[in-house]
């Protein structure tokens, strides 16, 4: 069973392509490396023990999308990872974002119609919501005014795939997947995340100024209405994150889905703060960690963590590894990428 993911060498997508593949799956990946490196195809490599079908294309051409479609044959669904996820740089190049992250979906929809593919998982955000005015978050929560060019894409993106699944002659059944923060990385440190420059993350500035590539980690605020004056985040280890695209996927294969376009949070359901992560992975690698309490960051979300409630009972999904352990598995990234 062939499932294509754009976007399959980047962060999450790879984590997904080890999973669908240790699930029975063919994963089939679309990549054009704009950020991510090759030596990711040598991590799946030895993770899995086989080689996995690269293409390296952009999703904006449609021509090469349907060549991969016809080359591979018989693709039963698409997880579309392929896009731009840089808040701050969408601020400073907001074109570059709606061209990659807009306008590669609306090819992917045209070229999955003309091939006749129907089932479609799609990389939400937790973004969509905005600052919410309660929480945890349901899917049911009213999303508010991005706070950046790059939610923006993601509302957009979402209202486009629920547009072209009402239209009269559409095919097309979508699972949205709105993710919460991932972290952390494969257990066995041959994959993870593979931040270009400065991260603008937290937990990769962790790991970064515990390796000593960075001087300190500055936290963005310790007055906020939260605890303990820092903000609120959902963690979710990524492998935990890329199960749910399998339940996802097999969802609709099995044309279990209640609706033609659904959505899930797909978070832990517990929200923690930045100084509770900061001790958590102090505690959890033994590394002291040179921080210091700074200005609030721009556009930052005092709190927000998900109600994961309709994954767990509807997809059947729930997170197993905890904070603790999704930071342990961070930091082994980390010093596996300094060798
Ligand atoms: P990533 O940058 O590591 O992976 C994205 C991959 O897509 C990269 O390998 C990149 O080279 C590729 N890509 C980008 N544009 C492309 C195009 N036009 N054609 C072909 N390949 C292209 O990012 P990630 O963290 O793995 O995120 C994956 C998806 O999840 C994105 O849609 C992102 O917006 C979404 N998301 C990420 C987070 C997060 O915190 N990482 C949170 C919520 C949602
Ligand atoms: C987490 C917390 C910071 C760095 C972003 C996107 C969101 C989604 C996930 C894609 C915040 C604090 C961070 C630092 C800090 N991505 N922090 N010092 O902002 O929750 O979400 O990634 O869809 O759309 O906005 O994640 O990891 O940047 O920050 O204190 O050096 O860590 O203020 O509270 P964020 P993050």
């Amino acid at each position: 069973m062939k499932i294509l993911v754009t976007g399959g060498a980047g962060y999450i997508g790879s984590h997904t392509v080890v999973e669908l593949a240790q699930a029975g799956y063919e994963p089939v990946i679309v990549d054009n490396f704009s950020n991510s490196a090759t030596s990711v195809l040598d991590g799946l490599r030895a993770i899995l023990g086989h080689d996995v079908t690269c293409h390296r294309i952009d999703c904006g051409n449609a021509e090469a999308l349907h060549q991969v479609f016809k080359a591979e044959g018989n693709i039963q669904g698409v997880i579309h990872f392929a896009a731009f996820k840089a808040v701050g740089e969408s601020v400073q190049k907001p074109l570059a974002y709606f061209d990659n992250n807009v306008g590669s979906l609306l090819t992917l929809l045209e070229v999955m119609k003309d091939e006749g593919v129907t089932n479609l998982v799609f990389s939400s955000s937790c973004t969509v919501y905005g600052i919410p005015d309660q929480l945890p978050v349901t899917e049911a929560t009213p999303t508010k005014p991005a706070s950046s060019p790059y939610g923006r894409t993601k509302q957009m993106c979402e209202d486009i795939v629920h547009d072209t699944s009402g239209a009269a002659d559409n095919t097309l059944h979508t699972i949205l997947l709105r993710y919460f923060n991932p972290i952390g990385a494969h257990e066995s440190a041959r994959i993870g995340e593979l931040p270009l420059g400065t991260p603008n993350n937290l937990v990769p500035f962790i790991t970064q100024t515990a390796a000593g590539i960075r001087e300190k980690l500055t936290i963005f605020g310790n007055d906020y209405d939260t605890p303990d004056g820092t903000n609120v985040r959902d963690y979710i280890h990524v492998v935990d994150l890329a199960k749910a695209h399998i339940a996802a996927v097999q969802r609709l294969l099995d044309r279990r889905a209640s609706d033609i376009v659904e959505t899930f949070n797909v978070g832990t359901g517990h929200g923690n703060s930045v100084l509770e992560v900061v001790k958590t992975f102090e505690e959890a690698t033994g590394q002291k960690l040179n921080y210091s309490i700074g200005p609030r960051r721009v556009g930052d979300v005092p709190a927000i963590y998900a109600d994961a409630t309709k994954a767990a009972e509807v997809l059947g999904f729930k997170t197993t590894t905890s904070l603790r352990d999704s930071l342990a598995s961070a930091w082994k990234w980390q010093l596996a990428l300094g060798k």
